[in-house]
């Protein structure tokens, strides 16, 4: 479902070129629970970030669905993203002054799904994420880990196939990081959701089901755990 295919991605800044991606090969098939691992600046953000169209590569092209993003202008990968991908961000990224259940309902609304729908559907998510009785509180009357929750609905209730969490566990305790992890693998099994999750904790690494390391811009082994 997303073919990486020779991937390369520079930064300019100001007369330094970085080297972020230098030549990328990946296939992330349909319903994986995979995590992008290595140490800090190896690359992780970089290359979630242009699987899920939120920056252009630099060289090569990312396929999903067997359709190009490389030739895509930028609204035409806002509406590809919209569709297709859901986020989820280690700092959480919910809108402050939005309730649990309006930060899960506005993504929805993007795709301009009825009243009803989104009603049920948003109520289901939240009820799935283990959040029902705390639809009506602001992020900043919920812990870490249910902000987390909050931003898996979110991520999840407009039925993507694919959902980029980076670093997902990082600014939660490992306890709280723990249940994160297993809420997105029962997610990935009752949704066939794919999961893609970038990380540099051990502790994480070991709940993915297939391991891609990268290291300086490029992938140094690939490996299926489960
Ligand atoms: N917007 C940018 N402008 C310039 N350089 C950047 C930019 N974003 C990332 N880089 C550089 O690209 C390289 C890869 O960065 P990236 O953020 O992808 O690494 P990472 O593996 O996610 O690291 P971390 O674990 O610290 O989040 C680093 O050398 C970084 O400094
Ligand atoms: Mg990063």
């Amino acid at each position: 479902m997303v073919k990486v295919n020779h991937v390369v991605k520079n930064y300019t800044i100001g007369k330094l070129e970085v080297h972020a991606l230098r030549g990328v090969d990946l296939e992330i098939k349909d319903g994986e629970f995979m995590s992008i691992a290595g140490p800090s600046g190896s690359g992780k953000t970089t290359l979630l970030n242009l699987i899920g169209c939120l920056d252009a590569c630099t060289g090569g092209d990312i396929l999903i669905d067997g359709e190009s993003i490389g030739g895509k202008k930028r609204d035409e990968r806002a509406l590809l993203r919209r569709r297709k991908i859901g986020f989820v961000f280690q700092s959480f990224n919910l809108i402050p002054v939005l309730t649990a259940y309006e930060n899960v309902a506005f993504a929805l609304s993007l795709l301009k799904t009825g009243p009803g729908e989104t009603r049920e559907r948003t109520m289901k998510i939240l009820e799935e994420v283990g959040l029902t009785g705390l639809e009506k509180r602001f992020p900043n009357e919920l812990s870490g880990g249910q902000q987390q929750r909050v931003a898996v609905a979110r991520a999840l209730v407009k039925k993507p196939t694919l959902v980029l969490a980076d670093e997902p566990t990082a600014n939660l305790d490992s306890d709280t990081g723990r249940e994160i992890l297993k809420l997105m693998e029962d997610l990935n099994r009752t949704h066939g959701t794919t999961f893609v999750f970038s990380t540099h904790d051990p502790m994480v690494m070991d709940f993915a089901h297939r391991l891609v390391l990268l290291h300086d811009g490029a992938i140094v082994s690939d490996k299926a755990k489960k």
